[in-house]
């Protein structure tokens, strides 16, 4: 940011001050869609004949960044000194403080549980998807799988069976995986295929939290854990002892999952961790032959239990072979069919994320956040 803001972006001369009055008249008019705030002007300088402006919004969103540009240009390029505009966006994504007063991480700024009641209804597609949208977007973005009897998020972002993960010098930490611009961790990175979890709940949630905490993860934004299926008492536990700032239910329209779901709000609830919304998965079923689209499992449920549970739909996710395929082979849909219309809603998702998370469980002062070291 230093670089930026300094940088290069500083060879220029000051806006004359008839085209800084233009600037701040255009950037006053402009509402970004999610907190209806103007991106702030870090700087706007004037090289030759182009305007050079750095700008900054408070989460990433690279995918909406040129249309808030748009009428930005446009008032510059009206002027005669002006004939070129060159815009460079800083995302300043702030560490939200997490619920019950529970530490921080000092590596990372927001943790998002993604949860749901019911297995099988593509919680981990999800996670990976939207963890691929959030980088998409401009962040730092881990993903920790904490399913650990069913661990898919490495298979998921291809990760080659057998991986491991470096240890830190100090041998205390685990470096986590990198693959698609990601950090991951799962405990499919420490055994093999040929280990039986049989695992009690205190075990889990133990073995978990040393994933957690003993993991070097690398200056995150966000963390996405990808949580165990299921409401039970591992899945409470958890929720207790990690910072986790906000959660995400996933679900499908049928009412057994739906039920499901209420569960999970209703687990988050208990802990007072701010479910930021429900994510209604295979939701319509678009056939890859005529494009007719088939409402298979129901209609409008997730949007229903948002209401009635005081939280929002954040999207709906069609039922799509390619999700499917391309998540099978370790190509995500947002990593290798990025403009595909479940990208894009991926992307919409990711950002509303984000702008969620923003201001949440802040309760006067700010919590300090210290690291985490083992115990
Ligand atoms: N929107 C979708 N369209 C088509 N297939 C999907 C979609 N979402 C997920 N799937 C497929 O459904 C199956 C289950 O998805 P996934 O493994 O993500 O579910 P899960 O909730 O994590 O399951 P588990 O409870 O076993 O962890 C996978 O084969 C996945 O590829
Ligand atoms: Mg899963």
């Amino acid at each position: 940011m230093f670089e930026k803001l300094f940088g290069k972006k500083n060879a220029g001369e000051p806006l004359p001050a008839t085209l800084q009055a233009t600037l701040d008249k255009a950037l006053a008019q402009l509402k970004d869609p999610y907190l209806q705030q103007a991106p702030a002007q870090e700087a706007a300088t004037l090289q030759g004949n182009t305007a050079q402006l750095v700008l900054s919004l408070p989460y990433p969103a690279a995918g909406i960044a040129g249309q808030l540009e748009a009428p930005l240009r446009e008032a510059l390029l009206a002027d005669s000194a002006v004939e070129a505009v060159d815009i460079e966006w800083i995302w300043q994504i702030a560490r939200n403080s997490t619920p019950r007063n529970l530490p921080g991480m000092a590596e990372v700024k927001n943790i998002i549980a993604v949860a749901s009641g019911k297995g099988g209804v593509g919680k981990s597609t999800t996670t990976v998807n939207l963890a691929l949208a959030m980088a998409a977007e401009g962040a730092r973005v881990g993903v920790l799988d904490a399913d650990i009897y069913g661990p898919s998020i490495g298979q998921m972002l291809g990760v080659a069976s057998g991986t491991r993960p470096d240890s830190s010098d100090d041998e205390q930490y685990f470096i986590p995986v990198e693959s698609l611009g990601l950090q991951s961790m799962s405990m499919a990175y420490l055994i093999d295929d040929n280990t039986p979890m049989v695992w009690r709940g205190p075990m889990v949630s133990g073995a978990l939290q040393q994933l957690l905490t003993q993991t070097k993860w690398d200056g995150l934004d966000y963390l996405f854990i990808d949580m165990p299926p299921g409401t039970g008492d591992i899945q409470l536990t958890l929720s207790q002892k990690v910072p986790v700032t906000g959660s995400v239910v996933v679900t499908t329209p049928q009412d057994i999952a739906l039920l499901d779901a209420i569960k999970g709000i209703e687990m988050f609830n208990k802990v007072d961790i701010p479910v930021l919304g429900v994510v209604e998965n295979m939701s319509v079923h678009i056939c890859s032959n005529c494009g007719h689209a088939e409402h298979i499992f129901g209609e409008g449920g997730g949007e229903k239990i948002a209401s009635q549970y005081g939280t929002r739909m954040l999207g709906n996710l069609p039922l799509a072979l390619e999700i499917r395929q391309q998540a099978d082979a370790g190509q995500p849909t947002v990593a290798t069919d990025a403009d595909s219309s479940s990208a894009l809603i991926y992307r919409e998702i990711a950002r509303q994320i984000a702008t969620g998370l923003i201001g949440k469980n802040e309760q006067g002062s700010a919590i300090p956040s210290i690291s985490i070291v083992d115990d």
